[in-house]
């Protein structure tokens, strides 16, 4: 593990430096090994140091490693709040590498003429396809059958064994119609499901063009045979879902959570499931994250929860991480950042 020794890990154009931060090049800290395409354009333009750890920076480390850098890239992992910019007065732009960046307090950093840059559009896709892959594998219970076979459980074939939900002609009720949500739409429309939405903004044309039905969230909750959450963590949307809008629910439904861990009652969820107030759960994102071993929820068998790899295919985590630092690097220069979340800053 390396990154926790001042004066190591100094690297331009890949090469290890031992004096320092070469004189003129911004310097950067990058809280993890992203993919090398993306390293290599970030040495070329700018000198970094990094957390090479398997685990997220220690939060000591990263206090330390930020004074004096001009920009970090940051993971959804590290919570960049007031005082890691209080530790880096020279902090001009936090590029995180990731479509969410609540992680990233952006009402501070805008304060401080921060800019705060994300990562959305190339995991579209790749993220619409996992929620989509959640929502089978809990419908088909394609994970209780995969625990089962390895434990030795498959006897014969049985009339009623393992008996899921069918997705198609289902109705799946999705929360949140920005650009994952919708793509996960054109999923449910592709296995002829009736699919209708909630979301605090009404888009009237994206609704038409994808064949989509808004409702308010109690009727969508209601309507549902799958709900699949596709919103941004926020004041607002933390617990969204919750014992009240449970008991809304079908007793039949199923939830998928691909956006974020606190948007989802875990007590409540917990007590859902285990009292069948509602069928299945299939979780990318849990809260707290990871979730820690012995949570009630792992008990659960109606559950499938993987650990947050949505966005993980080999070419949308290197979009991911090119776009992240050609963000850093545009901001660095004093241009706009072509995905910046606080475009305030740039206000003269
Ligand atoms: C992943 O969760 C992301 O926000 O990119």
């Amino acid at each position: 593990m390396s990154g926790g020794k001042p004066g190591q890990n100094f690297r331009s154009g890949r090469k290890r430096q031992e004096a320092g931060f070469h004189k003129t090049k911004p310097k950067v800290y990058v809280t993890r090994l992203i993919p090398e395409e993306a390293l290599n354009k970030l040495a070329e333009n700018a000198q970094y140091r990094i957390w090479e750890g398997e685990l997220p920076v220690p939060r000591e480390v990263l206090l330390r490693e930020v004074s004096g850098v001009d920009g970090v890239l940051s993971l959804l992992t590290d919570k960049i709040d007031a005082a890691v910019m209080d530790a880096a007065p020279k902090l001009r732009v936090i590029s995180n590498m990731a479509v969410g960046f609540d992680n990233v307090d952006v009402r501070v950093a805008t304060t401080r003429k921060i800019m705060v840059c994300n990562t959305p559009e190339v995991l579209t896709d790749t993220t619409a396809d996992f929620a989509f892959a959640l929502l089978l594998a809990a419908a088909r219970r394609v994970v209780e059958g995969e625990r089962s076979v390895r434990a030795g459980k498959w006897k014969t074939w049985g009339p009623m064994i393992l008996l899921g939900r069918d997705v198609h002609h289902a109705t799946l009720g999705i929360i949140g119609l920005g650009r994952i949500g919708a793509e996960v739409a054109k999923r449910g429309k592709g296995f002829d499901m009736n699919v209708i939405c909630y979301d605090t903004v009404r888009r009237p044309g994206l609704e038409k063009k994808l064949g989509v039905e808004f409702r308010d969230l109690k009727t969508l909750l209601a309507e549902s045979d799958f709900v699949t959450i596709h919103c941004p963590l926020l004041p607002e949307t933390h617990h969204l879902i919750g014992e009240e809008q449970f008991k809304l629910m079908k007793k039949t439904a199923i939830l998928v959570n691909s956006a974020r861990g606190p948007i989802v009652d875990p007590k409540a969820l917990y007590n859902a499931l285990r009292s069948r107030q509602i069928a299945y759960a299939a979780l990318d994102v849990t809260e707290p994250e990871p979730i820690p071993p012995d949570d009630p929820l792992l008990t659960l068998d109606n559950i499938v929860i993987v650990p947050h790899i949505a966005s993980a295919s080999v070419a949308t985590r290197t979009k991911m991480a090119i776009m992240a630092v050609d963000n850093l690097l545009a901001g660095l220069k004093g241009e706009k950042p072509p995905h910046i979340v606080n475009p305030e800053v740039l206000a003269k």
